[in-house]
């Protein structure tokens, strides 16, 4: 099993809250999604290897930790994802970013791809995959599938709301990923949308539908 971290410090909760707001509207939306991603960043990222480095301050030369050169990359899932890149991007200016397109058969509930592009050399990047909904876990499974079977290795996962499903599927088929969320909810409706969740992701960003 992957090892899952629920990164429930007040202010993501207040925020995640505000999110499920059926009368929070689409930039007020954007804005707690963005700052979600950035407070979840910044517990997911804490184990990022640091080196002592020598700085000169006024008074004298000390060695001092510097977060060391490893590569990182984001990677949202789209279009959800987006939403989050600029609150891991606050955190890591340097990043690279890549995508995945996925989307969902409303029937079936399968994804399916459409575009794919990731930065290079992956393989020695930490791989920040973002996206604010883990609902059956099919998108996810499949974007960590195809960011492996290009070569990356030390793969995140950071989304808002998780169901106890999609936990499950995602730290079953990739027992050596970290996963990151915000909340567990209860459990997917028949149209597998999380309960109470905060409806369509994709939709409530960016103004759809
Ligand atoms: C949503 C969400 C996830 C996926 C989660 O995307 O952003 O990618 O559903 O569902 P799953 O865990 O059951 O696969 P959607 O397919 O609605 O596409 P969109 O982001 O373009 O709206
Ligand atoms: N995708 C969403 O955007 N919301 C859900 O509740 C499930 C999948």
């Amino acid at each position: 099993m992957s090892q899952i971290t629920v990164v429930d410090h007040p202010l993501i909760q207040h925020k995640i809250s505000m999110l499920r707001d059926a009368n929070t509207g689409t930039n007020e939306f954007r804005k707690l999604v963005e700052e979600i991603a950035m407070l979840m960043g910044y517990e997911a990222l804490r184990d990022l290897p640091l080196e002592e480095v020598e700085v000169k301050t006024p008074i004298e030369t000390c060695m001092t930790p510097m977060i060391s050169g490893k590569k990182m990359a984001i990677v949202p899932i789209l279009r959800a994802g987006l939403g989050m890149v600029g609150g891991i991007l606050a955190l890591a200016p340097t990043a690279k970013v890549g995508h995945i397109g996925l989307y969902r058969d409303e029937e079936t509930h399968e994804p399916h791809e459409y575009y794919c592009k990731l930065p290079s050399p992956i393989e020695q990047r930490t791989i920040v995959v973002v996206d604010p909904m883990l609902a059956t876990g099919g998108s996810a499974v499949s974007a960590v599938d195809f960011i492996k079977s290009h070569g990356g290795k030390h793969i995140k996962f950071l989304c808002i709301i998780a169901a106890p499903d999609g936990l499950k599927k995602l730290s079953e088929a990739h027992p050596d990923i970290q996963i990151y969320c915000g909340h567990v909810d209860r459990c997917l409706n028949d149209k597998a949308y999380i309960c109470p969740g905060l409806g369509d992701a994709g939709d409530r960003i960016f103004g759809t539908k």
